[in-house]
């Protein structure tokens, strides 16, 4: 499905995937005290909640139906400050995760929500952006799983990815000590309905959680898993720890000082994808207070 904007530009939805989970779950404990007064995907990433990113990018790939999962506290606040969704054009439910057991509880959790679809799970400190990006996130019809890695420095912070020359996934390790490869697995999982299944068939890892690497090695043994790697012109960031939380909001600062554009605008993703009318996104603009995340969107329409 294409969808043109005002601008004349072009998304294109996902080919095959119409739900869409995020995980706002874990600790915080590498940003605390941060943490002491939120959870860490409300810590705000230059002028927005960290969570809006995760959201704005799963809605740019068309996605509507989504799950947001988080700590009983969490939960509360994320619910109070998105609601059901509605004035962004999307249907929000929310479910608990009571203890952080790991990302593919995620899945056992969600599991009447995903029902016979297929589903995509976003992290809630997960941070995409890059020109096209959702060609780039793009699920052929017959792929049944697929993870997306990003070259980085430090491939012991992240789930990492070995592959053959032939560019397929032959194994995967959560946060190795050593490893020869240096492609981190980002939070942005594309599933099959067998999900939720698979999940509950894993058991705790020694860290005492469920391993979304061996949820991946499930798909592995049978051949089931794609991958995609983000080239140069791509940005990454899982805001886990301090510097990489300023390193994103110094990205957002500069790209949006520099163009005069916003990212990971909820209303404005909502309405260049024809989720909202032009009305719509006027009276959401008249209700904020004056400020300058408002003025932009009363520039833009
Ligand atoms: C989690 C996953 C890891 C992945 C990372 C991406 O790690 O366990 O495989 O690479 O998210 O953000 P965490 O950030 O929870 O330590």
């Amino acid at each position: 499905m294409y969808i043109t904007d005002s601008f004349g530009k072009v998304y294109i939805d996902l080919m095959n995937a119409t739900k869409g989970i995020v995980l706002a779950g874990g600790k915080g404990s590498r940003l605390w005290p941060m943490t002491t007064v939120c959870s860490k995907q409300l810590l705000p990433v230059y002028d927005k909640p960290a969570i809006y990113y995760p959201i704005s990018t799963l809605m740019l790939t068309g996605i509507r139906q989504i799950l947001i999962i988080s700590s009983p506290e969490g939960i509360q606040t994320i619910n109070r400050i998105l609601g059901d969704g509605s004035r962004f054009g999307i249907e929000l439910s929310y479910a608990e995760q009571p203890a952080p057991n790991g990302l593919p509880e995620a899945f056992i959790i969600g599991e009447k929500f995903i029902g016979q679809d297929p589903v995509i799970m976003i992290l809630g400190d997960n941070f995409f952006h890059g020109h096209a990006i959702t060609e780039m996130l793009r699920i052929e019809p017959h792929e049944h799983a697929k993870i997306f890695l990003y070259k980085v420095n430090d491939p012991s912070r992240y789930g990492v990815a070995e592959l053959n020359e032939k560019g397929r996934v032959m194994s995967v390790v959560e946060k190795p000590t050593h490893s020869h490869s240096n492609l981190a697995i980002t939070g942005f999982y594309y599933f099959d309905a067998s999900v939720a299944e698979r999940a509950k068939r894993l058991s705790s890892s020694g860290r005492g959680e469920l391993e979304i690497t061996d949820l991946i090695s499930q798909y592995i043994a049978e051949e089931l898993l794609s991958a995609a790697v983000f080239g140069r012109g791509y940005v990454w960031f899982d805001i886990g720890t301090p510097q990489a939380l300023n390193d994103a909001s110094n990205y957002v600062e500069v790209i949006q000082s520099r163009q005069g554009i916003s990212i990971g605008s909820l209303e404005e993703v909502a309405w260049r994808m024809g989720f909202i009318t032009d009305e719509m996104l006027r009276r959401i603009a008249a209700s904020m207070p004056r400020c300058s995340y408002k003025s932009y969107l009363e520039s833009i329409i």
